[in-house]
């Protein structure tokens, strides 16, 4: 059972291919005309579903190894003359606008079967080193990354809202007697699971509401974040560096059909990309560094749209520099500005000096940079000092009764710890070599869209 690729009729034979879904690899089957009635034939046609009984016998013609010569055929459903998946060759964005039959073709097909085998990759390797699987809400008060991209939950009617005398909106008649929003990280309560079970990590779904219309960026996205405890900014790299190539390893080694297929079709250097992944060891680069390679690149004529002194955050461009360009191998960056990350990092006791001009401040965060899709995961060792950490809070006016909880974690038996985020979907646009974020998920959400 299945539905119709193609089907090419002739006088003495048909051939009908046939697929379910479960593999790249279609069924070809081989129809009699003269068995089977003529007007049931005809509307057997590219998109519509059927069921064949017949023979599996090894197939005469190359192409296939075996066929299925037909003997009863039943259609459970003819297609419509506007099926949107008819043609060959369709562009991405068409099919974006027809989201909801692009499933049915045979990239977004391997596409997804590679998304599945991604999810399973992930949870044998954290449940195989120990890791538990930690379900954090995805209704939260506070802004883990302070970045105020985040959408709100209200019961509230929004147009009749109440406002105090200030001005401000009321929330202690809302559902939950405050103001909530849907998460951008699942980390702080990751942390509570970390400081309690020793290594957990999160699988879930992540909203944000950041007005970048990037073939990078969702406001849905999936994200997988670990927390650990007892570990230091060299396990933490070590960890991110393991996981990542345990995942392509098993794409390589499990979503091999797929993984052809997007090699031929979409980029023919994908599974080359894959491998060389596996063999080469992730640079491990700090910021102060990173920033004298650009500025020496700069003096040598190369340019760039952004500046690049040392507090800027890097743009898009000077990562790719350093990755595709400079190193031409995976980096996982560290000890950036405290002032262009989150509070939560764990501050470095040392000053850096970059060009021999000592610095401001800086954080053990981490990110690891691939060639084409750039940060593909963010995270960082956290501070585990109270004092240190309630002087962030406080310096950066992080509202107190947010955080009381989380600051609990210092208070009782705190312990050195630290985690990242992998986005799920740039893992997945670099295993499949797709170009555009909106063409790895299911259903995209983004800045204006949120059919289907
Ligand atoms: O670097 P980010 O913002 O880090 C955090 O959220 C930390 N709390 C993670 C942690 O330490 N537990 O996000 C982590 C990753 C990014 O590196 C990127 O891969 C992905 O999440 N990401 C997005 N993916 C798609 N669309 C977006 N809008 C994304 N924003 C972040
Ligand atoms: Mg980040």
């Amino acid at each position: 059972m299945g539905w119709v690729r193609t089907h090419r009729s002739s006088k003495a034979v048909d051939f009908i291919q046939l697929n379910d879904g479960s593999t790249i690899k279609n069924i070809q089957v081989v129809v009699d005309p003269a068995k089977f009635d003529a007007e049931m034939l005809k509307q057997i046609n590219t998109g519509s579903c059927i069921g064949v009984k017949g023979t599996l016998v090894e197939s005469p013609a190359q192409g296939q190894a075996s066929e299925v010569q037909a003997e009863e055929i039943t259609l459970f459903g003819t297609c419509a003359a506007d099926y949107p998946m008819q043609k060959k060759g369709q562009s991405f964005e068409y099919m974006r606008e027809h989201a909801h039959m692009r499933l049915r073709t045979n990239t977004f097909g391997a596409v997804m079967r590679i998304r599945h085998n991604m999810a399973m990759a992930i949870h044998t390797y954290f449940h195989e080193h120990g890791f538990y699987y930690f379900h954090t809400p995805l209704i939260t008060a506070s802004d883990c990354e302070g970045a105020g991209q985040m959408f709100q939950v209200t019961t509230k009617n929004l147009y009749d809202l109440k406002k105090g005398e200030d001005g401000k909106i009321d929330y202690s008649d809302d559902f939950f007697g405050k103001q909530t929003s849907l998460t951008v990280s699942g980390q702080l309560e990751g942390e509570l699971g970390a400081t309690a079970l020793g290594a957990i990590y999160t699988f879930g779904p992540t909203f944000r509401a950041e007005n970048s219309n990037t073939p990078r960026h969702l406001a849905e996205f999936w994200m997988i974040e670990p927390e650990v405890a007892f570990i230091d900014l060299d396990d933490l790299m070590d960890l991110e560096e393991d996981f990542i190539k345990y995942c392509v390893r098993w794409a390589l080694d499990n979503c091999r059909d797929d993984l052809e297929f997007l090699n031929k079709m979409i980029d023919k250097g994908l599974i080359e990309r894959l491998e060389g992944v596996l063999q080469t060891e992730f640079v491990r680069l700090d910021y102060t560094k990173g920033i004298e390679i650009l500025q020496e690149a700069i003096q040598g004529g190369r340019k760039f749209e952004f500046p690049c002194n040392w507090g800027d955050d890097l743009a898009s461009e000077h990562e790719r520099y350093l990755v595709e360009e400079y190193f031409k191998k995976p980096v996982i960056m560290t000890h950036y500005p405290k002032k262009i990350k989150a509070f939560y990092m764990k501050i470095d006791e040392e000053i850096p000096t970059c060009n021999g001009v000592p610095q401001e401040q800086t954080v053990q965060g981490t990110d690891v940079l691939f060639p084409s899709i750039g940060e593909i995961i963010g995270g960082s060792v956290r501070e585990e000092n109270y004092d240190k950490l309630m002087g962030e809070i406080e310096g950066r006016g992080i509202p107190m009764k947010d955080m009381w909880w989380y600051l609990d974690t210092r208070r009782f038996g705190t312990c050195p710890h630290g985690g990242f985020g992998l986005g799920f979907e740039r893992l997945i646009l670099f295993v499949t070599g797709m170009q555009n974020i909106r063409d790895v998920i299911p259903f995209p959400r983004t800045p204006k869209t949120a059919e289907f």
